[in-house]
């Protein structure tokens, strides 16, 4: 079968009800994080996308069962000393940044080598960046330059560190707080805000953290080794993939849209703030708080009266992943819209900062880039209707579904290549989109 979407009809309106699959960022945590628990665990709406199946595949090589039941998976943990592996083995993180940085604080300890590989994209992003932290609890890794492939032996010696993670990068940070989990004495961590669902985990987990909260720093002490007991936990739909949706709702005519059960976790939600200050108007119903994470449903319509942003730095890490879409709003605003310090943007999946750019020139959208500072200048009036055609993105999913939502809303006829790139994340955003009344 062919690869490539097609798309020539914008989408018509719709007034409808989703719901979203599980949380990627949680259900890779849960994988984790129960295949070190003491007993079995039961995971409830786990996404089922390539990211997080290859967390199941991982686990398995490190010798810990699970199962696929009717409405949960079931994961047999034996504690933080329960890995189990055969010699030389070679764990596939496939496109997963996040499992490969995770993983790699739970194997501290392991007394076997361990080899982390993964897919090409994944294979050019900076380890460097977890490794060298890492080599100061007395770990032995050996990587090349800053990339994939790593192998890491662990010790029985380790030692806690102090460490200040100054990107903003949640991967960064609960790498190093799942390697305090094993480590003797207290692990103190200075980072720089990004999302908390490692944080909350382990406090609902009782393992022994504590934070403190501050402008724009948290700090957070972990006491180890901490065994945990297992667990069960209900996956909240999750807000980057719901955000193609929203999105899709707001640059459409006369459309309404209600979105059940999000993760509206404040770390994550900066999408909602950014539109909103954007005019967009979107509203949550029914908050409630479960395991320490806020959970509730959104409500968006169509607008046509968006206006530009002048975004802040510091809701730059809590809607890192939504950027793509945040400025095709900012191509239909009114106005100028301001965003700086994207440099993060550009170590993703795919260069996401230069491939964005690329694509607002495409559709005839003027902007300034000064470094990692850009402004877009919105076109209210944005209809296309030339021919597109969208590929070299280093498969990245969110490219690919950013380009889908932009078709559907600004019109014209694409052809967008690697559409199985979904499966990393979304892998039931077409059928969502077909729910909605798109022609895919
Ligand atoms: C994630 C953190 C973010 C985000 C990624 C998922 C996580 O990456 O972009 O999609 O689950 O911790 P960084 O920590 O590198 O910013």
């Amino acid at each position: 079968m062919e690869n490539i979407l097609k798309i020539s009809k914008k989408i018509t309106p719709f007034n409808k009800e989703l719901e979203i699959s599980g949380d990627k960022s949680i259900s890779i945590r849960c994988v984790l994080l129960a295949s070190q628990a003491v007993g079995i665990s039961k995971i409830y709406n786990l996404l089922e996308s390539e990211d997080v199946m290859s967390a199941l595949h991982a686990i398995k090589k490190l010798g810990i069962k699970y199962r696929k039941f009717r409405n949960h998976y079931s994961i047999y943990g034996f504690g933080i000393n329960g890995y189990n592996p055969k010699k030389n083995i070679k764990i596939d993180a496939g496109n997963s940044g996040t499992l490969a940085r995770l993983i790699l604080g739970l194997l501290v300890n392991s007394k076997r080598k361990i080899k982390i590989i993964g897919d090409k994209s994944l294979s050019k992003r900076d380890f460097s960046r977890v490794t060298e932290p890492l080599k100061n609890f007395g770990v032995n890794i050996k990587i090349k330059k800053k990339n994939l492939p790593i192998t890491i032996l662990g010790t029985e010696f380790l030692r806690p560190i102090n460490y200040t993670e100054k990107l903003g990068s949640a991967q960064c940070k609960s790498c190093i707080m799942l390697a305090s989990i094993k480590t003797p004495g207290i692990t103190k961590i200075k980072a720089k805000k990004s999302r908390n669902h490692s944080e909350l985990l382990f406090k609902s987990l009782k393992i022994p953290i504590k934070t403190i909260s501050k402008k724009s720093n948290d700090y957070i002490e972990i006491k180890g080794p901490s065994n945990f007991k297992s667990f069960n936990y209900k996956i909240p739909g999750d807000i980057s993939s719901s955000a193609f949706f929203i999105v899709l709702t707001l640059l459409s005519e006369k459309s309404k849209l209600y979105i059940k059960n999000v993760n509206i976790n404040d770390s994550r939600t900066g999408v909602i703030k950014i539109l909103n200050k954007m005019n967009a108007k979107i509203s949550y119903k029914n908050k409630k708080i479960y395991k320490g994470e806020y959970i509730g449903d959104i409500l968006v319509k169509s607008r046509n009266k968006l206006i530009g942003v002048n975004c802040p730095k510091s809701l730059n890490s809590a809607a890192i992943d939504e950027f793509l879409i945040i400025f095709l709003v900012a191509a239909k605003a009114k106005g100028i819209s301001t965003f700086r310090d994207l440099n993060e943007l550009n170590k993703k999946e795919s260069p996401r900062l230069d491939i964005a750019l690329k694509f607002l020139k495409m559709i005839g959208i003027k902007y300034l880039r000064n470094r990692d500072n850009i402004k877009i200048y919105g076109n209210p009036n944005l209809k296309l209707n030339g021919n597109y055609i969208i590929k070299n993105f280093r498969k990245d999913h969110r490219v690919f579904m950013m380009s889908c939502v932009a078709a559907l809303s600004f019109g014209g006829k694409w052809i967008i290549h690697d559409k199985d790139s979904v499966r990393t994340s979304f892998p039931s955003f077409f059928e969502k989109l077909k729910k909605l009344g798109a022609k895919v």
